[in-house]
């Protein structure tokens, strides 16, 4: 489905949008993707009629933010959000206005949580006079944001004021329940901004799902007051269903949350607000898949340190699969992964096919340090790799002087021009670093490894990499990035290097994963039970041919689903490469439909429908 583009004047004309949420400037997890990757398309539209609102800390602020100048914000003079600025900073708050630094620069107000402190005890006595909101002692995270709130709200205010008199109508956007307390009390007020609000999970939810096996089927009886104080969140429950029930205009990031939202909240979405990327497409339409190349080959360096040290296999016949995501096994679909691919093992080893499978498991664990043993064997493998260098070389120079002085053409014998000093330092690398133990499953010492539920799940199907496995298995608990030494990359560079994403969730509200592989031109496997997936199955024809994969789970036992996704994987490896080439071109080019200026129309869309309502 594709929108004309609106210009600036169609857009609800007259109107500033602020946008407000806790990761602004302050990368947490899912919710900084949608609000960063969303600025180019929003600056696009509403350009100067633009700003955001967050909390400031001054570690992150440190490297994402720019203030203005006090020359900069006294020469703004018509400005609203400045004249806001400075009066709050004359009421005694300390106000950060500026610019985020992020593509699309964007302006940004930010407001440390932490000066209201010395209010807390009002502010919550409000909360629960005017609105019923208990509170909690002795949670960090709910006194930041009951902070924050207050402050906001009284920055809005004072921004209100100004817009109105200017002559400008007012869209406050806020993020989530953490920002969502400034809503009761902005409506409390009689605040004439419209006030949006978008859940991206409903805090229950997430909890439920994470602890029930039948969530889906039980969410009609739910009762919510007394799940909360049993789950002990009944105070953040209740900040986010005053700010669903506060709210203009509530929303949410996929038809599957709605469901959530209703019996969860007690409150219907009014709009489907579906996440998308700012997707880079290269003008040399190969250019991808060079990347895919190129990374591949740093991908079989660390598989080459991590395996060959026990034995060794064919790399152009390996497929490398991965999957990652914050550390719930159960509604990451961790557990349907590696059910799947012990099962894929077991069909290739029956099968006879050549070829092997690594899959990589990147998520974020609590570890002491990485595995020395796996550290030792890439600094081996990396002085095998000098010492090759060394003899190449030499024989290099040597093989030109006696090309160059030959009389009778003939090649010599390259052993023979290598000295003896390199070929035992060579033998020695080897020797040493050969070894008849299996190639770990896991790179780090985890805290807690007894009780780990990947760990558990390996020792049990003995899936431990044995020679003959043809699924392999690296658990990787901490992100890849470029200062990680086993990796030496960033995640998106893994992204382009792997064959293809397996995000088979139990439970997401949206899922950004999958779409992260579809940007960069890599086949991805995601789930009708992840609000992404439910996106695909509706509004994708043909999706399976565009390398983007949908599980379904819904009304399914876990063996059905696993069973489906071992069928999708297998006919996956038994693709050859061309078909693979082929196949990463249809799925990047699929990508354009997930490109926020296709789906900021829905945005837009919501924050007409706000200034409509009273
Ligand atoms: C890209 C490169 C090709 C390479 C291929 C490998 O398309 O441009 O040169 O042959 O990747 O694909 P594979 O799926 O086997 O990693
Ligand atoms: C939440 C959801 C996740 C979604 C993200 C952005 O973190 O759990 O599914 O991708 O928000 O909307």
């Amino acid at each position: 489905m594709q929108f004309p583009a609106p210009t600036p004047e169609t857009v609800a004309p007259n109107a500033l949008l602020l946008e407000i949420a806790w990761e602004v400037c302050n990368q947490v997890g899912g919710i900084y993707t949608v609000i960063r990757s969303k600025v180019p398309a929003t600056v696009d539209v509403w350009a100067d009629r633009y700003c955001l609102l967050g909390p400031y800390f001054p570690q992150q602020a440190q490297v994402e933010f720019e203030p203005l100048s006090d020359t900069q914000l006294a020469a703004a003079y018509h400005d609203p959000v400045a004249r806001a600025v400075r009066q709050l900073r004359q009421q005694g708050v300390e106000v950060h206005y500026g610019h985020w630094l992020v593509t699309g620069k964007p302006r940004v107000v930010l407001i440390s949580p932490f000066q209201a402190y010395n209010q807390l005890g009002q502010i919550k006595a409000d909360l629960w006079n005017h609105h019923h909101i208990p509170s909690q002692e002795h949670d960090d995270l709910l006194h930041q944001v009951t902070a924050f709130g207050h402050l906001a709200t009284r920055f809005i205010q004072l921004f209100e004021a100004e817009a109105t008199t200017a002559g400008h109508r007012i869209i406050a956007h806020f993020h989530e329940w953490m920002t969502g307390t400034a809503i009761p009390a902005l409506r409390h007020q009689q605040t004439t901004a419209k006030l949006v609000f978008t859940t991206h999970a409903t805090l229950l939810g997430r909890y439920l799902a994470m602890n029930d096996p039948n969530f889906y089927d039980h969410l009609l009886y739910v009762d919510w007051e007394r799940e909360a104080k049993h789950f002990n969140i009944e105070t953040a429950v209740k900040m986010e269903r005053a700010a669903a029930h506060g709210s203009h205009v509530f929303t949410t990031v996929s038809e599957l949350t709605v469901r959530e939202c209703i019996y969860l909240l007690d409150r219907i979405p009014d709009a489907v607000l579906p996440n998308g990327l700012n997707i880079e497409r290269f003008v040399a339409l190969h250019e991808f898949q060079n990347l895919h190349q190129l990374y591949k080959s740093k991908i079989h360096e660390f598989v080459m340190a991590h395996f060959f040290q026990s034995y060794s296999f064919d790399l152009d016949k390996t497929i490398y699969f991965f999957t990652s995501g914050r550390y719930e096994y159960h509604n990451k679909g961790f557990d349907l992964t590696l059910e799947a691919c012990a099962r894929l093992n077991y069909r290739i080893q029956q099968s006879g096919l050549e070829g092997q499978v690594v899959l990589f498991m990147i998520t974020k664990r609590p570890y002491h340090s990485i595995n020395a043993e796996v550290l030792q064997s890439r600094a081996m493998l990396d002085e095998v790799q000098d010492t090759c260098k060394a003899i190449e070389q030499q024989v290099g120079e040597k093989l030109f002087y006696q090309a160059a002085s030959s009389t009778d053409y003939q090649l010599p014998n390259l052993t023979s021009l290598v000295d003896d000093y390199w070929k035992l330092r060579y033998r020695r690398a080897l020797q040493s670093w050969k070894t008849s133990r299996l190639p770990p499953v896991i790179t780090h010492n985890l805290v807690d490894d007894a009780n780990d539920d990947i760990l558990g799940f390996v020792r049990r199907a003995n899936l431990v990499n044995n020679r003959h496995d043809r699924v392999k298995i690296v658990y990787h608990p901490d992100f890849v990035s470029t200062t990680s030494p086993l990796f030496g990359m960033e995640y998106g560079q893994f992204v382009r290097g792997c064959h293809l994403g397996i995000f088979p969730s139990y439970y997401e509200p949206w899922g950004y994963t999958p779409l992260e592989c579809v940007a960069r031109g890599v086949p991805a496997v995601t789930s009708d039970l992840s609000g992404f997936g439910d996106y695909v199955q509706q509004h994708v024809p043909d999706h399976e041919q565009k390398g983007i994969f949908v599980v379904r789970r819904k009304e399914r036992s876990f063996d059905e689903a696993a069973e489906e996704l071992t069928d999708m994987l297998w006919r996956f490896v038994m693709l050859n490469r061309r078909e693979r080439i082929a196949q990463r071109n249809q799925v990047e080019s699929a990508s354009g439909q997930f490109d926020w200026h296709q789906l900021r129309q829905y945005y837009d869309r919501a924050y007409e429908l706000a200034l409509e309502r009273e």
